[in-house]
């Protein structure tokens, strides 16, 4: 079990929404309780425990073993899951608004579980675009039209989706108060790596080493952009991002996982020198496309799934009349 402190209207909110979610990626509410002593209300909810606390334990301080670029993937995967959950397959859209590697928690199979709904707010009636708010959430997550408008919709959470996704490319924080100054805010900082593919794999987490697909790397980088584009509108719902990181997930597992385990992951250098789509450049483009290795797995899929379904379906197993 794990405990959370915090002000009454984050208590109250939290214990609501938590009560009637119910996702895989999202964290279960155990039990809740308030009372009144000499110090005031004191509150408490109770949480099931994930083993291995948050992203940004993993991600981001140093002294625990990195992340493979695989689980990296699958994390985000399932984050964006728990997002899309929240935001398209309710009675109600629920907008997160506190998005960020510290409220990604992870179980022992390091599958990710959105935590904290104390900010959760419920999205616009039909009819209205956005809910007008106090700007609420944490420093270099929040959307800029949010920040500057109060304007708040499901895509201020899909922007924060972005900066978590460059969070896991390059293993630094949104914002990092101990680098030099133009290093501070990670997507200015990033900008002028990404906008150059030769430069590209200099922002690439050093800890990865040379564990990691250059190619699958791109991609993120390219979904990033798309959720960090300007204009709201333009960004990815987050049902599509969950799509899009399934094709690039694809095309990173490598085609003999299943029948011959061999390395996780390709190494750097013997792959395209294509850079990922820049940032904010309003390109609608898949992270799909099968490549030569994907076409391989199918194949061999395709090739083990007919002598399976041969097998069952095999004359010298059919009785006459039988049902
Ligand atoms: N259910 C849980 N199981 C295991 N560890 C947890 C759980 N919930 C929180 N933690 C741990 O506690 C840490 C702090 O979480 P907490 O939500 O209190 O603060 P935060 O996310 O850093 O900031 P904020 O108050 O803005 O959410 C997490 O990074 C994680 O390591
Ligand atoms: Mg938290």
């Amino acid at each position: 079990m794990a405990f959370s402190f915090q002000g009454h209207k984050e208590w109250i909110n939290e214990v609501n929404f938590l009560g009637v979610v119910n996702h895989p990626n999202l964290v279960k509410l155990v039990g809740y309780c308030a009372e009144d002593d000499e110090r005031g209300i004191q509150r408490l909810l109770v949480y099931e425990l994930m083993s291995n606390k948050s992203l940004e334990d993993h991600l981001l301080v140093r002294g625990t073993s990195p992340l493979s670029w695989l689980t990296r993937l699958q994390i985000a995967q399932g984050a964006a899951r728990g997002l899309a959950y929240l935001h398209e397959e309710m009675d109600f859209q629920l907008i997160f608004r506190d998005f960020k590697t510290s409220n990604i928690l992870l179980d022992e199979d390091f599958n990710p579980k959105l935590s904290d709904f104390g900010l959760a707010r419920q999205g616009p009636p039909a009819g209205l675009s956005h809910v007008s708010t106090v700007v609420v959430g944490t420093v270099g997550y929040a959307a800029p039209e949010y920040v500057q408008t109060g304007r708040l919709t499901a895509k201020s959470d899909v922007w924060s989706f972005g900066v978590v996704l460059y969070e896991l490319i390059t293993g630094r924080r949104a914002v990092e108060r101990n680098l030099p100054k133009n290093e501070q805010k990670l997507l200015d900082w990033v900008k002028p790596y990404v906008s150059d593919s030769k430069k590209f794999r200099l922002i690439i987490d050093p800890r990865l080493e040379e564990n990691y697909s250059l190619k699958s790397a791109y991609k993120l980088a390219s979904l990033a952009n798309k959720c960090l584009t300007k204009n709201p509108k333009s960004r990815p719902k987050m049902s599509e991002v969950v799509e899009m990181l399934g094709n690039i997930i694809n095309d990173t597992l490598p085609p003999q996982q299943e029948t011959e385990p061999e390395t996780e992951t390709q190494v750097v250098g013997q792959e395209t020198e294509e850079g990922p789509d820049q940032m904010d450049s309003g390109k609608e483009e898949g992270c799909g496309g099968g490549n030569y290795m994907r076409r391989a797995f199918e194949f061999k899929e395709l090739v083990s799934l007919r002598n399976r379904s041969c097998g069952r379906l095999d004359w010298r197993y059919w009785t006459h009349g039988s049902r």
